[in-house]
Parts: structure tokens; C-alpha cells; sequence
């Protein structure tokens, strides 16, 4: 691997930093001390710091060269998940029932390698804002510092993201032009029928029975409303309802997830679920409220950046290691919203450990800090791409 000599001499640097953050883990919009974290050490660096965007975001500008270049934005996320962390590793998780169960302390620690990187050589013409964006997970942190002002008072010409991938080789990276992540939408439904004994059903209308039929039926949406060459998921993962045995609840709660990558399709599953819900309700004497909401659009990257990040990404592991993806993942991600605003490209850095990888959003993940410096080299290299010095 061909990663930034000087940038590999921060390996140790970046591997303590990321075990700190590990160790203290923070969720969506509390992230007070990792803020503290990542401005000192920007500050250390001599980059200019930028807080409070999002209530705990932290916002890093370094400008080079002739004052004429071009702007770009590098993005990493800095929550953790609620999760309880099983690793048993000497830095694990000191907060209980959180942990960084996604490696967003290591895109934390890459992008701060970077920086400090970038601001010892400053070998580029223009000027990189680091973004480091609170509450990825589920709460949009990317769209509150959008509308809280991020792109006036920071204009940039293209915003660039990455997360580690484990199911990718260490050392490798995944590119996709077009759809990467999908839209991220929730539902919920609840069924109101009549409670009774559970021995005496025809006193009741039974509300399990009807949550029943509706988890069946959601499942034509997919299969029978939809083009079959539109890939989308209708999924019911919560269902509450009852107490014991012998009782027939009043209600039932049911709760999921919808993903697809185009405006039409959530459209078309948005409105099958409000009329399965209603009518199959009906059709056995109960009544259903029903909600939607629409979270995350579909993360999509234009040809132009995605080609721009593949070669980046190839001066540091070899052409040969840079994956063109055939298909996106059905997993979302909040810089869609970025990516609404400005291009740019959103791309995977394998994280694999061959058969021990564990996947994101497990208690026994943790991020493989053999990478650091492969991703710290590939955002210093497509800065000096980017923002060539003489380029146009
Ligand atoms: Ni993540």
C-alpha cells in the first residue's frame, strides 16, 4: 500500500485518538466531548475551528496557495450508537449501553490525520473545510448543520464522505457512480379492535389477528406493485401488543422501515401501505392509524466525483484495489443530504479482517485500526487532486 510516508508516521498518534473516542462514546447531539477532542487537536494542527453548527459540531478550514483556488469540504461523523458494548478490549466503551459501534471514531481520527497532514505541507492551491458532523445515526445531524447555514458560511464546490466497509479487504476501497445508499423511511401503525377474554374471541376484535394479516399482506407491495427491476424493502420490525395468555389486547403497535432509491417508488410504497393498512383494518371490523415519514433521500453520486475519488483512492492502494461497485447498499446514511446540495462522492474503505470481520451495529465491532493511515492518504490525496496547485 502506498499510504503518505509522512502520514504512516501518525499511525500511533491516530491509533490513540481513536482508542480515546472509542473509549468515551457519545450519541446524537451530545457529542461535547468529542467536539472538545477534535477542536483541540485542530487547533494543535493550526487550522481554524469553527463550533456550535448542530450544537456540538466542529467545522475546521485551511487555505493554501494563491487564494484563488477552488473550495472542497472532507466529512466525517463523530456519534456512537446506543448499543452495549461485548468486545472486552482494554479501550472499550466506559460509557454503559453506548459505543462506537459504526467506526465513526475512526473516520474521526482518519479526517484529523489529514488535517494535520495538510496543514504541515499544505501542498494544495484553494481551501478544505473538515467537517465534523454530529448525530449520523437515525437524528440527520447533516441536514440540521445544512439548515443551520453550513454551505453560506462554508461555500464549497464538492463535499467528499467515506465509511469502512468490513465486508471490503483491508486496503481496498468501493466506488459506485449513482445510487450508493438508499432513502431511509419509517412507519407506524396502530391497530385499535376490542379486547375480551381470550377464551371468547367472537366478544372480541382481535387486533393480533389483524397486525397479523398486514405483515402478510405489506409483503406484495414489493413483490406485486413494484417493478421488479426497482429494488426496494418493506420490512415490520416491531410488533407490541397483549400481556399474557388468556387476554385479547384492546390494540397492537407495529413498527418498520422502508428503502428505495427513487421519488416514485417511495411514493407508490408510502400510499399501498396507508391503503393495506386501512382496508385490511376494515375488512375485520378494527380500525388503524397509520403514519410515514420520510427520513434520509437515497445517497447518490454524480459520474464526474465518483471518478475524481476512485483516483484519488488509487494513488494510495493501486487502481487494482479500487472495486467499482455493481450494486448500492440498502443501508442509508445522512450525507444524502449533502449530496442533495453540492456533488461530491461517498465511498466505502474496506475495513475486512478476513473471517474475523464483524459487521457495523454489532456490540463486538470495533474498527480496524490497520486503516487509519489508508484513509487519512486518500483524503490528503484528493485534496492535492482536487485543489491542484496550477490546476485549473
Ligand atoms: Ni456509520
Amino acid at each position: 500500500m502506498a499510504v503518505i510516508n509522512r502520514i504512516a508516521e501518525f499511525h500511533d498518534d491516530m491509533t490513540a485518538w481513536r482508542r480515546h473516542l472509542h473509549a468515551h462514546p457519545e450519541t446524537a447531539f451530545e457529542e461535547h466531548r468529542t467536539a472538545d477532542f477534535v477542536a483541540a487537536r485542530l487547533g494543535e494542527f493550526g487550522i481554524e475551528v469553527h463550533r456550535g453548527l448542530a450544537r456540538t459540531g466542529v467545522v475546521g478550514t485551511l487555505k493554501a496557495g494563491s487564494g484563488r483556488g477552488r473550495a472542497i469540504a472532507l466529512r466525517a461523523d463523530i456519534d456512537a450508537l446506543p448499543i452495549a458494548e461485548e468486545t472486552g478490549l482494554p479501550y472499550r466503551s466506559t460509557v454503559p449501553g453506548k459505543m462506537h459501534a459504526c467506526g465513526h471514531d475512526g473516520h474521526t481520527a482518519m479526517l484529523l490525520g489529514a488535517a494535520r497532514y495538510l496543514a504541515e505541507t499544505r501542498a494544495f492551491d484553494g481551501t478544505v473545510h473538515f467537517l465534523f458532523q454530529p448525530a449520523e445515526e437515525n437524528e440527520g445531524g447533516a441536514w440540521v448543520m445544512i439548515e443551520e447555514g453550513l454551505f453560506d458560511r462554508f461555500p464549497v464546490e464538492a463535499v467528499y464522505g467515506l465509511h469502512n466497509w468490513p465486508s471490503l479487504p483491508a486496503g481496498t476501497f468501493g466506488v459506485r457512480a449513482g445510487p450508493v445508499m438508499a432513502a431511509f423511511d419509517t412507519f407506524e401503525v396502530r391497530v385499535h379492535g376490542k379486547g375480551a377474554h381470550g377464551a371468547m374471541p367472537h366478544l372480541a376484535v382481535d387486533p393480533v389477528v389483524v397486525a397479523s394479516q398486514l405483515v402478510n399482506a405489506y409483503q406484495t407491495i414489493v413483490s406485486r406493485t413494484l417493478d421488479p427491476c426497482d429494488a426496494a424493502v418493506v420490512s415490520v420490525t416491531l410488533i407490541q401488543g397483549g400481556s399474557t395468555w388468556n387476554v385479547i389486547p384492546d390494540s397492537v403497535v407495529m413498527r418498520g422501515t422502508t428503502r428505495h432509491f427513487r421519488p416514485e417508488v417511495q411514493d407508490r410504497i408510502e400510499r399501498r401501505l396507508e391503503e393495506i393498512t386501512a382496508n385490511v383494518a376494515l375488512a375485520f371490523g378494527a380500525r388503524a392509524e397509520f403514519a410515514y415519514f420520510r427520513n434520509y433521500p437515497a445517497t447518490v453520486n454524480p459520474e464526474a466525483e465518483a471518478r475524481a475519488a476512485a483516483a484519488a483512492a488509487g494513488d494510495v492502494v493501486g487502481t487494482a484495489n479500487v472495486a467499482w461497485q455493481e450494486k448500492p447498499s440498502m443501508a442509508a446514511e445522512d450525507f444524502a443530504f449533502l449530496l442533495q446540495r453540492r456533488p461530491g462522492c461517498y465511498l466505502w474503505l474496506g475495513a475486512g479482517k478476513g473471517a474475523d470481520a464483524v459487521n457495523v451495529h454489532n456490540p463486538r465491532y470495533d474498527f480496524n485500526d490497520d486503516i487509519l493511515a489508508v484513509g487519512a492518504s486518500y483524503w490528503a490525496r484528493l485534496v492535492e487532486r482536487e485543489l491542484a496547485k496550477g490546476g485549473g
